[in-house]
């Protein structure tokens, strides 16, 4: 691929190792990658249920673009890699990463998150050390995480920020806080020219449906039942994934080495809210549907065990430092989202394969209805 270009304006010609890259920001991130013409790619995943390789069909053929098939948490693929294609930085998604998931097995996230991030973090600094002195000062691993290493907050706290404390509550955000901890520690000890981003609850194209907004979307379709986990006044604080996959661009290449930044779009919604504007937004687009009006289908359900009752991110220390903003607001990028799932149900069809729907009887098959809220009101 000619004209691709590092920021200095001149073609890189070594490959960033991307980790995780057919799950659902992976993916939005190589092909934003592409787009902007950043250079080559090497995308190792190990193509769990969440990963899907037909998100990258575009550019399955461009000869800038590599697929591994592997384990994060196999040193020795992972070090034949790094020294095969010796990138010029690693960009870290892989991941267990569904909270539900994690509580009914834990083991696969503490494998994948914990061990899997040791791994690459011991890798990369045998990788680095062996690094010219020009390419070692240019070397970058970027740590990818989420606010939810943060625990919870009340209605009146204000957003986390970067010093805010670690509390996580929930198996996946514990295993998410120790590979922070871990990349931190190798940037304090061994002077790996770690970042960290913790970013806030993603929506948009490609995302697994077991997660709220593709989830919702595919059973409002079907006419199956919308369900609410408890009141569903817990809040979280959406962003669009192409705007989370520019602000990793733009701290990979600008952001201060060991520094943390925290990626929010200032979007804090109830899931009710969520779930109204996205049946709104269904009858809308779907006037024939005979499931409309699309909020009868809401159905309240048990609560998840400790499930965290609200999310906020300050991003002020992204904006200030590095000039980001986010380009969608959430009525923009929940619209195109939906047109994209309608578009798209082939896919959804795809990924939701045999072994999804056994998830789905162990996920929603014991939780008990609590309550039918036709018009989403309890
Ligand atoms: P995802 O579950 O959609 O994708 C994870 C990808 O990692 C999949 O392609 C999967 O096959 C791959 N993978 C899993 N285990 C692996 C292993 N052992 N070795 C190699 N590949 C493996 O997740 P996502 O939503 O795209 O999240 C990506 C990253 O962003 C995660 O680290 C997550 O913690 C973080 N994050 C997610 C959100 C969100 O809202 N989705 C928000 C903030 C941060
Ligand atoms: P989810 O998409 O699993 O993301 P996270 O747990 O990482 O925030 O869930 C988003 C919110 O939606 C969370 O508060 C749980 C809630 N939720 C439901 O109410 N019903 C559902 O079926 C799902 C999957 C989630």
């Amino acid at each position: 691929m000619n004209g691709t270009k590092n920021i200095n304006g001149v073609r890189d010609p070594r490959p960033i190792l991307v980790t995780g890259g057919a799950g659902f920001i992976g993916s939005n991130f190589v092909l934003e990658w592409f787009a902007a013409g950043k250079g080559p790619v090497v995308n190792l995943d190990k193509l769990t249920y969440a990963g899907n390789p037909e998100n990258l069909a575009t550019v399955a053929k461009n000869s800038d673009y590599t697929f591994v098939h592997g384990d994060i948490c196999d040193g020795e693929l992972v070090k034949q890699l790094l020294e095969r294609y010796k990138p010029r930085a690693i960009v870290h998604f892989a991941a267990e990463s569904h909270v539900d998931r994690s509580i009914l097995g834990p083991e696969a996230f503490l494998r994948t998150n914990i061990d899997g991030t040791f791994t690459l973090l011991h890798a990369a600094k045998a990788h680095l050390d062996a690094l010219e002195e020009e390419d070692r000062a240019r070397f970058r691993f970027l740590h990818v995480s989420t606010d939810e290493v943060y625990g919870t907050l009340e209605p009146e706290d204000p957003a986390f920020h970067e010093e805010t404390p670690y509390a996580p509550n929930s198996p996946y955000a514990a295993s998410k806080a120790a590979s922070d901890h871990l990349v931190r520690a190798w940037v304090h000890t061994y002077k790996l020219p770690a970042l960290i981003t913790n970013c806030s609850n993603n929506y948009g194209p490609y995302q697994f449906p077991e997660k709220l907004i593709p989830l919702m979307i595919a059973n409002a379709r079907q006419g199956k039942t919308l369900p609410v986990y408890g009141d569903g006044q817990q809040v979280r604080d959406w962003l669009y994934v192409t705007d989370h996959c520019k602000a990793l661009m733009a701290v990979l290449e600008q952001g201060r080495i060991g520094e943390t930044y925290n990626v929010g779009g200032g979007n804090q919604r109830s899931n009710l809210e969520v779930v109204t504007t996205l049946c709104a937004l269904l009858d809308e687009l779907l006037p024939d549907s005979r499931f409309r009006p699309h909020q009868q289908l809401i159905k309240y359900v048990a609560d998840r065990p400790g499930h965290d009752r609200r999310y906020a991110i300050d991003a002020r220390k992204l904006e200030g430092e590095l000039g980001w903003r986010a380009q969608e607001s959430f009525e923009t990028g929940l619209r195109k989202t939906v047109e994209w799932y309608l578009a798209n149900t082939d896919w959804v069809e795809n990924v939701t394969s045999g072994a999804y729907q056994h998830w789905v009887q162990q996920n929603y098959g014991s939780r008990e209805t609590t309550g039918a809220a036709a018009g989403g009101t309890k």
